[in-house]
């Protein structure tokens, strides 16, 4: 077999073979093929698309292209779940402490921020001595111990997604329904979940710009869980403002705290509860979804939730004393407030702007090489459809001296629309697809 021939084939758009799309695979994940030719495949892949036969193929093959985990010997129904990615999306940390307080085994692997939207290994690499890179040893120990675990992608698992997935994040290949779909659900398999929830965000802020994007996205994951009898629910939710109020990393850890202490912001709570009562319902601890909810609302109310979450912090080497003084812990030097000019109801909040806007303060990554810094973000205190005076505060910027804050407020100005006609709320989950 030839790469070249490959690529000739998927430019001229005709259907790559099982063994075609293993060849490239594998021999792409061992270094025998160059960036180069990857690329050009990918491209050929994200322009002419790819059947669902030949995305299942590939899904499989970058899923078995390393070690897949066996978790087998863990009793209960191992629930997993994975997010598209959003702007202010800390539903990951809300609902691994939520799901495992039922007993219901959650071992997870996570990605870092990519382009404008966060990741949750930055979110809890920003609590001192918080661990999120191990051995599939100790991974497996911390599902056992403490019932959760969320660490970051190994080498071992699923490298040829890793791989493919760095080159597509600089090459504009990202958003594209088949490869979105492979790299979520290889993962997923690799990682040995039973059942696998996922948090399709559709909007400005997210891959996936339209509904019908997302259901479609929805449907070839599910397609693929159901081939590899592994029972996959689809969420889609709004990501066109930034869920929660905060954007940032340590910003987004206090969030999640006042979450799990029953005073979090309603889109988030929403979302959560959402999330978890899928989890809860897959783990066989609720005889429907909306058992599960209740059962979700429930473990907030009476603090099992937080102690779990406690306890998870602690498991994974993370300082206590951090979280039972978080308010006071990383905050920016600069807090700076960004007012209305005009009365009347928030109409929107971009969510790719605000994203943008935290990744230049400091909150994301501009290149591969950047360091984040856990301290920077946004703070809003409206949303759309709350209405606002001429000088009220629509969020805060947290930030270490950044030089250019002109910019910061002009870029706001363009995000944040205000409309004298009041704005109704645009539903948050647009569909549970199963
Ligand atoms: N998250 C992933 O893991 N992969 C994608 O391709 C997009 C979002």
């Amino acid at each position: 077999m030839n790469i070249i021939d490959i690529i000739e084939k998927k430019k001229n758009k005709l259907k790559l073979s099982k063994e075609e799309i293993e060849y490239f695979v594998n021999e792409y994940t061992k270094g025998n093929i160059p960036d180069y030719q990857a690329a050009a495949l990918i491209m050929a892949i994200f322009l002419n698309k790819m059947c669902d036969e030949e995305t299942s193929n590939l899904t499989l093959a970058m899923a078995f292209s390393g070690t897949t985990l066996d978790l087998s010997d863990i009793d209960g129904v191992k629930v997993d779940k994975h997010s598209t990615g959003g702007v202010g999306d800390k539903i990951s940390l809300i609902i691994t402490p939520i799901v495992a307080s039922f007993g219901i085994p959650v071992a997870k692997m996570s990605g870092r921020g990519l382009g404008f939207t966060g990741g949750t290994i930055d979110k809890l690499e920003s609590i001192e001595g918080f661990k999120t890179s191990m051995k599939i040893d100790e991974f497996k120990d911390k599902v056992k111990k403490h019932g959760m675990v969320i660490a970051g992608q190994t080498e071992a698992l699923a490298p040829a997604d890793k791989k493919i997935y760095a080159l597509r994040d600089v090459t504009a290949t990202v958003d594209d329904i088949s490869l979105i779909a492979s790299s979520i659900m290889s993962k997923k398999i690799a990682s040995g979940a039973d059942a696998i929830v996922l948090d399709i965000k559709v909007g400005n802020g997210a891959f996936m710009k339209t509904i019908e994007d997302g259901e479609k996205l929805a449907t070839t994951m599910v397609n693929i869980g159901k081939k590899l009898g592994r029972t996959t629910i689809c969420v889609l939710s709004n990501m066109d403002e930034p869920l929660g109020n905060g954007i940032g990393n340590i910003i987004e850890v206090r969030e999640v705290i006042d979450v799990l202490k029953g005073n979090g912001p309603e889109d988030l709570v929403e979302v959560a509860l959402t999330i978890s009562s899928l989890m809860i319902y897959l783990g066989k601890k609720a005889s429907s979804i909306e058992e599960g909810k209740e059962l979700a609302l429930k473990s907030i109310k009476d603090g099992s939730a937080y102690n779990k979450f406690r306890e998870w912090i602690v498991s994974q080497g993370g300082n206590i004393d951090v979280i039972d003084n978080i308010e006071t812990y990383k905050v920016a030097k600069n807090i700076c407030e960004y007012v209305s000019k005009e009365e009347g109801y928030i109409s929107s909040i971009n969510a790719e702007g605000i994203g943008k806007i935290a990744m230049s303060l400091g909150a994301g990554r501009e290149t591969k090489e950047s360091e984040i810094d856990p301290s920077v973000g946004i703070i809003f205190s409206k949303k759309v459809s709350d209405y606002v005076k001429v000088g009220d505060v629509i969020c805060t910027i947290h930030h270490n001296d950044y030089k250019d804050m002109e910019s910061i407020y002009h870029r706001l100005d363009e995000s944040i629309k205000i409309s004298k006609q009041y704005k109704t709320k645009d539903e948050l989950i647009y569909r549970i697809i199963k």
